[in-house]
Formats: C-alpha cells, sequence, structure tokens
C-alpha cells in the first residue's frame, strides 16, 4: 500500500515532545490501516544532551538549538510544537507562514490575546492545525459522547468539570516557567482547566456564560538552575522570586443548551495527584470518568431494571482500545491517548482536511478563559462572546 510521507519537526523535547516522538514512532506498529507514514525528520532543544538523546535514541534524522532551521527544513510537512508556552506564538505563527501544518501543545497561547493572533496566522496560510487536547481521546471518553450524543442520558442537565493536580503542591518546586506570566501566560486557567473546558465542549456544547475566581497559594518559589526541569527541587533557605499566576481557578456556567456546569481545577492541591474528571447528569442518566482511572467509567441509566451505577471497564469494544490491546478491561495508559491524537491530526494532513479540535477549537477556549478573567476581576456574571481577529 503506497502511504503518504509525512516529515515531522519536532520543537521542544522533553515531557510532551518525547511524548509526540513515541507516538509517532509507534502509529505504524498499531495502526496498519493508516494513510501516511511518520518521518522523523528534524527535532529541534536548545539543551543539547536532549538533541544527542532524540538522534540517537528515538531516530531523529538531524537536531539542531534553533528552532528556526526546523520550519525552513524542505521535508518537514508538520512543525509539533512541544516548547514552554512563550515559544509557541513565535514558533506557530512562522511556522504557517512558511506553510507547514501545525501541532501545538496546549495552550496554544499562554493569554487569549496569543491564541487569537496564532489562529489568525494558520486561518491566513491555509493550513491544519491540531491542539493538544489529549483527554478527549480516551475511548471511554469516546464512548460517553458516543452515549450522550444517541440520548442515552435523556437532556443533559448539569455538568462537573474539575483538573486537581499535584504538580505545584510543593512549596520548594523550582519557580520554572509555568509560573511566570511572561513564559506561561495565566496558570491553571491557561494550563489544566483548558482540558476541562474542552472535555465540557466536546461533550455537552458551548459555553455562553461564566462567573469565576482564581487565587494564588503559594505565592514564592525556589529559583531555578541552569538545565534544570520543572521537577527539580530547591531546598529551605534557597533564593526565592514571586509566583506571577494562578494556583487555582473556580467557575459557574451555562451552556448554551441550557445545561448549567460548575468547574474546579488546582495545580497546588494535596491529595488529588492528576485527577482530570467530569460527571455529566442527564434526565435519564449519568456518567463519571476520572484520568486517574481512565479505564474505567461510571454509568447509571434509569432504563437499567437493576438501578445503580454500573462500571464500565475499557475494552477492545470501545474506541481505539483495541488497537493497543485485546479483549475486555486490559488497561491502556496516557501516552496512548497521545498516540491516537497523533493518529488523527497525521490522518487529518494526510487527508488535506482541517482537524479537530484546531485552533478554532481553541479560540472558542480561550474565549471562555477570556469571561472568566474579566469574571475575576468584576466579580459579577460574565458573557462568553467569541475571540477572533479584528
Ligand atoms: N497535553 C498535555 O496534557 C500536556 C502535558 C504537559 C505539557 N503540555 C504542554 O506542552 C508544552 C511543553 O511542556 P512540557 O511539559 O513538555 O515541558 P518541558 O519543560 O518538559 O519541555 C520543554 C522543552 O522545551 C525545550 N525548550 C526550551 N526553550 C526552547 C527553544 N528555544 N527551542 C527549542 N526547545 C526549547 C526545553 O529544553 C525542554 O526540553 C507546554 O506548552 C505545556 O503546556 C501539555
Amino acid at each position: 500500500m503506497s502511504r503518504e510521507r509525512i516529515g515531522l519537526g519536532v520543537i521542544g523535547f522533553g515531557w510532551m515532545g518525547q511524548a509526540h516522538t513515541r507516538s509517532y514512532i509507534r502509529i505504524p506498529t498499531l495502526f496498519p490501516e493508516r494513510t501516511f507514514d511518520p518521518d522523523l525528520t528534524i527535532i529541534s532543544d536548545n539543551v543539547t544532551d536532549r538533541i544527542d538523546q532524540a538522534v540517537e535514541s528515538f531516530g531523529f534524522r538531524s537536531g539542531t538549538t534553533d528552532w528556526a532551521d526546523v520550519i525552513n527544513h524542505p521535508e518537514v510537512d508538520v512543525v509539533c510544537i512541544c516548547a514552554p508556552n512563550m515559544l509557541h506564538e513565535r514558533v506557530a505563527v512562522a511556522a504557517a507562514a512558511a506553510g507547514k501544518h501545525v501541532f501545538c501543545e496546549k495552550p496554544v497561547g499562554g493569554t487569549p490575546e496569543q491564541t487569537v493572533r496564532i489562529e489568525a496566522a494558520a486561518r491566513a496560510a491555509g493550513v491544519i492545525t491540531g491542539v493538544g487536547y489529549n483527554y478527549r481521546w480516551a475511548p471511554l471518553v469516546q464512548y460517553a459522547k458516543q452515549l450522550i450524543d444517541e440520548g442515552s442520558l435523556g437532556e443533559i442537565t448539569n455538568y462537573r468539570g474539575r483538573f486537581f493536580s499535584m504538580y505545584g503542591a510543593d512549596p520548594m518546586g523550582l519557580l520554572s516557567w509555568r509560573f511566570k506570566h511572561d513564559q506561561a501566560g495565566y496558570g491553571v486557567s491557561t494550563d489544566i482547566l483548558s482540558h476541562s473546558i474542552d472535555l465540557a465542549h466536546m461533550l455537552v456544547g458551548p459555553i455562553t456564560k461564566v462567573v469565576g475566581t482564581g487565587h494564588t497559594y503559594i505565592t514564592e518559589r525556589p529559583l531555578p538552575k541552569a538545565g534544570g526541569t520543572h521537577y527539580d527541587r530547591g531546598r529551605p533557605g534557597d533564593p526565592t522570586g514571586p509566583v506571577e499566576n494562578e494556583d487555582y481557578f473556580a467557575a459557574m456556567v451555562e451552556f448554551a443548551s441550557g445545561a448549567r456546569g460548575v468547574f474546579e481545577t488546582s495545580r497546588s492541591i494535596i491529595g488529588p495527584e492528576s485527577q482530570n474528571a467530569f460527571e455529566v447528569y442527564g434526565t435519564e442518566g449519568s456518567i463519571m470518568w476520572n484520568l486517574e482511572t481512565m479505564n474505567e467509567m461510571k454509568l447509571y441509566l434509569t432504563s437499567d431494571r437493576a438501578r445503580g451505577y454500573t462500571t464500565v471497564y475499557a475494552g477492545d469494544r470501545y474506541p481505539y482500545h483495541g488497537h493497543f490491546v485485546p479483549g475486555d478491561a486490559n488497561a491502556i495508559g496516557y501516552e496512548d491517548m497521545k498516540v491516537i491524537e497523533d493518529y488523527e491530526f497525521l490522518s487529518s494532513v494526510a487527508a488535506g482536511r482541517q482537524h479537530h479540535p484546531g485552533f478554532s477549537e481553541a479560540i472558542d477556549y480561550v474565549s471562555v478563559q477570556d469571561a472568566l478573567i474579566r469574571s475575576w476581576r468584576s466579580e459579577r456574571w460574565e458573557t462568553v462572546t467569541r475571540l477572533a481577529e479584528v
């Protein structure tokens, strides 16, 4: 079977850069029906050891400390942006101007304004875009969407979304780029809340009104050391600097459908280690899902004579799952969601069609975020207005 070669240039070889690269390597073994073959063309990172690792252990054909080399490489078709948020706008705008398709890790921009400019540049260039809202690709989340779309839960009345993570819970965690406004943008409202709203938009539809509030609990952190990562720790007495964005955000919302919802996100909470969870309630049923137990979903249907929550285990009868393991209740994991995400994005590129979620969905998200930031300041309900380049 003849397949289109897709040349890949990855920018940033930390957690996400490595995860996407493992996806590109695994796709041919997991998706024999694919219409393309990923080609690891060039990697960029500003840490040379990471470039060496990418070339020697992952199989990239070349590496560079200058991300512009990736954009300008004639054999690169897709630029995958996995660098810290402050680089996204410059890289994405340059990649689109060079006619490259762009996959950008979330958030597309650190602030709503940056996201608007990036989306406008990609739209003007006519390139295909994708965003790393990976949780929507979990097989049971896809199944939840099927159940909601086919009306099994009846009319959706209310939604609860939360993303509680401990990635910023240790006060000795360094003042990495994630905690600086000029490098990350806002805090959890830019970061993990985007995943919660993406899931809600996919499952229940657009949000039209919001009221919200944020807070920073850990206001000072030890200064980072050269070459370190976000996960390094300081020691009491180390010099510190101020945290510039919020640890916590909470919101009440109204959906266009009339459903109501509540959201809560924190990066500095103690206990829930990576609790990206949702509950959807309808007139005839409800669903609960939590990333920490991503191979399980609780389902309640009034049509079920037994009445009570049923535990649904992920298995090969649900979307994508059988690509990884056959049978019932054999679990899949975090990076498998990234593989599905990358498979779907590269399939869109090979077919020449716009991808979802792309930068348009990122605008949907930052339009909600913009209203939330306004509400935090005004202490009132605010209407969501779709942001777009004027
Ligand atoms: N989808 C998700 O669930 C998810 C999870 C984590 C992170 N992210 C996003 O992915 C992006 C990267 O986060 P991460 O956790 O991988 O961060 P990371 O710190 O682990 O990796 C970032 C990498 O970028 C490199 N880098 C920095 N400046 C560079 C430059 N000028 N040129 C090239 N490389 C440069 C760093 O050396 C590092 O290797 C962020 O936007 C983040 O929000 C998404």
